[in-house]
């Protein structure tokens, strides 16, 4: 009989307060952008039943193979898929899962990828410096170590590592070149600036400028924030846990102003922009852990959950009201509203997808 070995286990973050910020609801359907150790994934599932229906993606193979083994007694309700979450429209529109009632981003790394499994993520084990989620992406962190002319380089670390020594750090590695893996260059950063500074490694920065770079992160997020709102249901959720400042602009920024029904500078007589607000603010103040979390879990201790609700209908739900022959001019119609709301999430609920 063959022995399975258990992978590295990841533990989840702000679990609690992400069901809650999902308003996880049986019978509803969740998308998990980031599967990754499945911890949250479990729990929507969990809070879901009976009835609730998942679609768990995650760009790193080995995730997924995880995360279908730990959610092997819910195969039946979920649906695992081996991408990149910034392709979240086209993955919904070919498995037919949408509208949903709550979109997650955990974003960032599992522990699966930081305890070592060769991707060179981690400046604690030495590895190749790769760093690609995915073995089918072309550019590892090795090519841009290796490639960029200094001033480049510098700006790279300084713009995706928020790292104040990038000068010192990029002369280094333009001297030492070339490297290929994660200990040489944790060293030749040390080498450039000194070890340890406070609690974090000297390394910290300018490895997760690596990785931003190597994966697209920001780009990516921007990218698929607009795509999860138009995926969500009246009343659907979106929850996104970030770990650096850098995501966490992003995440405030598109929740903020999608939360605005005029998005014109300041200084502009009347409105000319036309936006219209598509998303409520839930978490008007952002959640962190709590200090019980962070000390049974130090790599909670960056976490920020933010959460905002769908306003506004798709044209499909429009079509589907109007087809149920009741007055769809929520704006026009103020004195409606609940009556329309209710009907609107009663309809929502009832939207029959064939998936799996
Ligand atoms: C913090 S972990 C998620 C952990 C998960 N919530 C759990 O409870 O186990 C982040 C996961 O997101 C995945 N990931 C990061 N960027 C991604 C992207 N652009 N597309 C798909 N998956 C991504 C990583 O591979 C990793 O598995």
């Amino acid at each position: 009989m063959g022995v399975k070995m258990a992978a590295p286990s990841h533990i989840p973050v702000l679990v609690k307060e992400t069901i809650e910020a999902l308003a996880v609801q049986p019978g509803g359907r969740y998308i998990d952008c980031t599967v990754g150790g499945a911890g949250h994934a479990t729990a929507i599932l969990e809070q879901s039943s009976p009835g609730g229906q998942l679609l768990g993606i995650d760009a790193y193979p080995e995730a997924i193979k995880v995360a279908r083994d730990r959610l092997e007694t819910y195969s039946g309700s979920t649906l695992l898929i081996n991408e990149n979450f910034v392709n979240l429209q086209a993955i919904c529109i070919k498995y037919n899962f949408f509208p949903v009632h709550g979109i997650l981003f955990d974003l960032g790394l599992s522990s699966l990828q930081l305890n070592g499994n060769g991707r060179g993520f981690s400046f604690q084990q030495e590895a190749p410096l790769d760093m690609r989620l995915s073995p089918s992406q072309e550019v590892t962190a090795a090519d841009i170590i290796n490639t960029l002319p200094e001033t480049k380089l510098s700006r790279l670390i300084k713009t995706y590592g928020e790292e104040g020594h990038s000068h010192q750090i990029a002369r280094h590695i333009i001297k030492k070149r070339p490297i290929k893996t994660t200990l040489h260059l944790a060293q030749t950063i040390e080498q450039a600036i000194g070890t340890r500074r406070g609690r974090i490694h000297p390394a910290t920065k300018t490895f997760q400028a690596l990785r931003i770079a190597v994966n697209h992160e920001l780009e990516h997020l921007e990218t698929v924030l607009k795509q999860a709102v138009g995926l969500l249901g009246f009343e659907g959720r979106l929850a996104v846990i970030s770990y650096h400042s850098l995501e966490d602009r992003i995440v405030k920024q598109f929740m903020q102003r999608e939360a605005r029904d005029c998005i014109c500078p300041s200084d502009t007589p009347t409105c000319v922009c036309g936006h219209k607000a598509s998303l409520k603010l839930i978490t008007k103040k952002v959640i962190t852990p709590s200090p019980a979390e962070v000390q049974l879990n130090p790599r909670s201790r960056s976490a920020k959950l933010r959460a905002a609700e769908r306003i506004i209908i798709s044209d499909e739900q429009y079509k589907v009201a109007e087809k149920l022959n009741f007055s769809v001019g929520i704006e026009a119609q103020g004195w409606r509203r609940p009556v329309l709301v209710e009907k609107l999430r009663r309809t929502f609920m009832a939207i029959q997808i064939d998936s799996f």
